[in-house]
């Protein structure tokens, strides 16, 4: 008999110091399990004597469901303690005010296009803008391209659809932002000086085509504007925009119908890892066309060629934003995948400014 009592204090003590349901169910395993102290004693009443038998059935039964329902009350309590704890870690004022990340971000594209103006308006340029969908004679006429010109088939050119019956030449989709120039000179008449960023189509899709991609157009008339200052200010452009010192660029003489003499610029570069490096490497790539404007472009914009000349330059903003921010695929620039946005995106109200940064 007082074993029984000196084995329940004991288990009663053991459960009211077990301090996480593990520890709990060890205790219950020593004392009720198979080989548990109380089990084994109720296995041992069989061998007793009836008299024995009587004694100490009840009390060792009695015991187990004492043992029992402290197990089960044990168990409880931790089970409220351990709730009580999590709502505690888990707290939350839902009546603070919400605090929604920004997860919108600029694209390369209007970064680099901010970029630019910066750097264009430090050098005194104004933005001009035109249309997208463009009348034949600005596109094409205007620019000294007449209509049996190769370079009309060169530009793999959008037509809108005329009516039937109309045999007015269709509107396209400007197929470059040259035919700004010809609007600003109407508008503004020389001196000028503009850049005109902006979308242009071609048929034409690969790695590093897409059929709408950026230029910006370039455009400086004066009385005595010369080769030396076009190449001044896209050397001064160059290194302000990629922001290395060590910018070189490669005038290769081309032909283009709006410009005499015309220059095809290359941009020193490498290929690292997948990735486009700057400034370094064996690689040219192309990144602008310019020239000295064609006294007949200046004519269709009603200024005197024998008072007035100029330069001007179309380069494409995608490519510069490809070199500039190691962009290997053109076509993803324009697949709007939130992944990719979010990798090259920049952060919004971060206006790139020349005295504090172009690319913070
Ligand atoms: N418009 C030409 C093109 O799209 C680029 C260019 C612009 C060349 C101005 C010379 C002068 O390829």
């Amino acid at each position: 008999m007082d074993d029984i009592s000196e084995l329940r204090a004991q288990v009663l003590t053991q459960v009211a110091a077990a301090s996480d349901p593990d520890a709990l169910e060890a205790v219950r395993l020593a004392a009720l399990g198979k080989k548990g102290a109380i089990s084994l004693r109720l296995r041992e009443l069989g061998g007793m004597s009836p008299e024995e038998r009587q004694r100490a059935g009840p009390a060792l039964n009695a015991l187990k469901s004492e043992i029992d329902a402290a197990l089960r009350a044990r168990r409880a309590a931790l089970e409220d303690a351990a709730l009580a704890a999590r709502l505690q870690g888990e707290w939350l004022d839902v009546t603070l005010p919400a605090r929604p990340r920004p997860r919108g971000t600029i694209h390369p594209v209007s970064q680099v296009m901010d970029e630019l103006t910066a750097i264009f308006a430090d050098m005194g340029f104004s933005v001009a803008e035109g249309p997208q969908i463009e009348s034949d004679w600005y596109n094409f006429d205007a620019l000294n391209i007449a209509p049996e010109h190769p370079a009309r088939q060169e530009h793999d050119t959008f037509f809108m659809h005329r009516a039937a019956g109309d045999n007015r030449p269709p509107h396209v989709l400007r197929t470059h932002t040259s035919p700004v120039q010809i609007r600003a000179m109407q508008d503004q008449g020389a001196p000028l000086r503009v850049i005109a960023p902006g979308r242009v189509y071609r048929m034409d899709m690969d790695q590093t085509h897409a059929p709408m991609f950026h230029q910006v157009e370039g455009l400086a008339i004066d009385r005595a504007i010369t080769m030396a200052q076009l190449k001044w200010t896209l050397e001064e452009f160059c290194r302000a925009f990629f922001e290395v010192e060590a910018v070189e660029l490669r005038f290769r003489a081309s032909h283009f119908p709006f410009t005499e003499p015309s220059a095809e610029v290359d941009i020193r570069c490498a290929w690292q890892d997948g990735q486009l490096k700057i400034g370094e490497g064996d690689d040219w790539m192309e990144i602008l066309g310019s020239g000295m404007v064609h006294p007949d472009v200046l004519r269709a914009g009603g200024i005197d060629p024998d008072q007035w000349q100029g330069f001007a330059f179309g380069l494409g903003i995608d490519r510069i934003a490809m070199l500039k921010y190691g962009i290997p695929d053109l076509r993803a620039f324009f697949e709007s995948d939130l992944r990719w946005l979010r990798h090259y995106g920049f952060a919004a109200l971060d206006l790139p400014d020349l005295p504090a940064g172009l690319s913070r």
